[in-house]
């Protein structure tokens, strides 16, 4: 049996969910970012409420974890809502995330030693295909003076540059740390100091002649990032490039440089949360009516 789940299936093997069985708050803000049927990962699972909680939305989850004790309990909590979340029993140490796969890979509180750390990251970045999202919370070393949850030794916590650092291979959407109270479980217990994280596998690569970077809504509702300036391949013309955020699938989107800002008007990240957090099917209908009307007021 591997270190960690010597150490963790003793805390998993008692009925009650210690971590609780609601989902991680940071990873409920940020489930809509997520595309629909998203092939999602997540690593350190533990006792299933965020893997669960993601099947319950109508992604595809793979759970890993060391701890049979806490995959037992992700089959249950599974079983009880009548949804489907794959269980992998693996030290991170052994487990081989396969390049190109996912969608998103999340890791909550899954803290690690360095070294582990930087191969799981490694591996992570690798993992994710061309647009996929890695979405992380963890307790940085301030978290030591809370003393309301997490490791008590400072070299498994989230240091926020280290983490910048072994993930540098993706762009960052999110990345905060910040005190929030951590109220998730018997073992999650109060005001924390936490890192916070969305980051992005670019897509595919554009020659970039100028970064730009704005979060921006389409006159029909659609929400955009602004990711920058680019020259078709072939005429040279100049292209804007957008990841397209929401209602849709996550997809980038360019347009004739000529045409821009006509149609969009800039908004803040926190107006782009809000809006992923709405009724995606009735938003997704609303621009789809929006852009009608607008191809038949052009006749
Ligand atoms: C603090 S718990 C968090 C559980 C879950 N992510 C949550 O937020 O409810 C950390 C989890 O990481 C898992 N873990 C720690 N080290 C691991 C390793 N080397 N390989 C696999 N899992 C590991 C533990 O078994 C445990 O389930």
């Amino acid at each position: 049996m591997s270190d960690a789940a010597a150490f963790w299936n003793p805390r998993f093997a008692v009925e009650e969910y210690v971590y609780g069985t609601e989902p991680n708050d940071f990873l409920r803000q940020q489930a809509g970012r997520f595309g629909k049927g998203a092939k999602v990962l997540s690593l350190g699972e533990g006792e299933g409420r965020n893997a669960v909680f993601l099947a319950g939305l109508g992604h595809q989850v793979t759970a890993v974890d060391a701890s049979e004790a806490g995959l037992a309990k992700v089959a249950k909590l599974a079983a009880s809502k009548q949804l489907l979340v794959e269980t992998v029993q693996a030290d991170l140490a052994d487990y081989v995330i396969a390049p190109k796969q996912w969608d998103v890979i999340v890791a909550i509180f899954c803290h690690l030693p360095q070294e582990l750390a930087h191969r799981v990251f490694g591996q992570a970045v690798a993992g994710l295909k061309p647009g996929g999202l890695l979405v992380l919370e963890g307790y940085t070393p301030r978290q030591l003076a809370f003393g309301t949850g997490g490791p008590k030794d400072a070299a498994l916590l989230y240091e926020p540059e280290v983490i910048r650092h072994e993930i540098a291979g993706l762009e960052l959407l999110h990345f905060a740390e910040l005190e929030r109270p951590v109220l998730e479980g018997k073992l999650h217990t109060g005001q924390a100091a936490v890192l916070q994280v969305v980051a992005q596998k670019p897509l595919a690569a554009m020659p970039a002649v100028e970064a730009g970077e704005g979060y921006l809504r389409h006159l029909d509702g659609g929400y955009y990032r602004r990711l920058g300036m680019a020259r078709h391949s072939e005429d040279e013309s100049e292209m804007v490039v957008y990841a397209h955020l929401w209602p849709f699938e996550p997809h980038t989107w360019v347009r004739p440089a000529a045409e821009f800002p006509g149609r969009f008007e800039p908004v803040t990240e926190a107006e782009v949360l809000q809006a992923m957090q709405g009724d995606q099917a009735a938003a997704a209908a609303a621009v789809m009516a929006a852009k009608a009307a607008r191809r038949a007021k052009k006749g």
